[in-house]
């Protein structure tokens, strides 16, 4: 598929996988993916796999993320990790303001915007979340929602930070519920965010900021959703956990 930008394909494997089974999954990926160059393949295991997973890519062309950290540098911040600890696993994506902790942690567009500058400060790439709800969706305001979330969780980055930075939109709707968006439904969205980065930064800097899709990605409507003019990639949540899907939702892409 000829896109200028490089698609980024993320396993967000959720509070998902023991070391053991972490450990299983990558073996697996490393086999089956070595020899894609076409896209930038990423998984986020959880914290506890962090060490020994990035001990297992080191040599191969996977990358690792990481599912959260906190917006503070260091200090009395009791069960928070740090950007430079994931840092020390060779970590260089960390997923922000997905939808689950927007809803079960309560976080805001504003402390999302303080865990980007402190991402790339350590020079992380930050994956930002995206979405609206059902409600939202059925009431209209698809576009309210996401623009607000957008002004509210990019402020305070600069152009720069903008090109290392990727947006995940994921409608909350079709996280988890089997539901995709329509490949339609994905571009109009993908569409409307770059004309918004457009109008937040500049016109260079929207044509180059990645736009992955996330909510029920499988091997199956892979091929469709990336074939969309502005979806530059997936955030996988049920179908990373498992090699062969990953695998599949990957070579599908490309
Ligand atoms: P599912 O792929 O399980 O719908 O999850 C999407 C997601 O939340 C990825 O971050």
């Amino acid at each position: 598929m000829d896109k200028d930008r490089k698609l980024i394909i993320a396993g967000n494997w959720k509070m998902n996988k023991t070391v053991a089974e972490a450990l299983d999954l990558v073996k697996g990926l490393k086999r089956d993916l070595s020899q894609v160059k076409e896209v930038d393949i990423v998984v986020c295991p959880p914290y506890t796999a962090l060490s020994d997973v990035s001990r297992e890519i080191i040599d191969s062309n996977l990358r690792l993320g990481a599912q959260n950290m906190s917006e503070q540098s260091v200090g009395a911040y009791t069960g928070e990790i740090a950007a430079e600890f994931l840092k020390e696993f060779l970590v260089r994506y960390v997923i922000l303001g997905h939808s689950e902790r927007r809803q079960y942690q309560e976080e805001s567009d504003a402390l999302i915007s303080q865990k980007a500058a402190t991402a790339h400060a350590a020079s992380l790439k930050p994956i930002i979340c995206v979405g609206e709800k059902l409600e939202d969706r059925e009431a209209d305001r698809t576009q309210a929602v996401v623009e607000g979330q957008l002004t509210g969780s990019l402020a305070g980055l600069n152009a720069d930070q903008m090109l290392e930075t990727i947006i995940a939109y994921e409608p909350v709707w079709a996280i988890g519920t089997g539901k995709t968006a329509s490949s339609d439904q994905a571009q109009e969205v993908h569409a409307f965010i770059r004309s918004k980065l457009e109008q937040l930064f500049d016109a260079s800097v929207a044509k180059q900021v990645r736009i992955q899709y996330g909510g029920s990605v499988k091997p199956a409507n892979a091929r469709e959703l990336m074939s969309q003019p502005d979806v530059d990639g997936a955030l996988v949540g049920g179908a990373s956990l498992d090699v062969r899907n990953f695998s599949d939702i990957v070579t599908n892409s490309i």
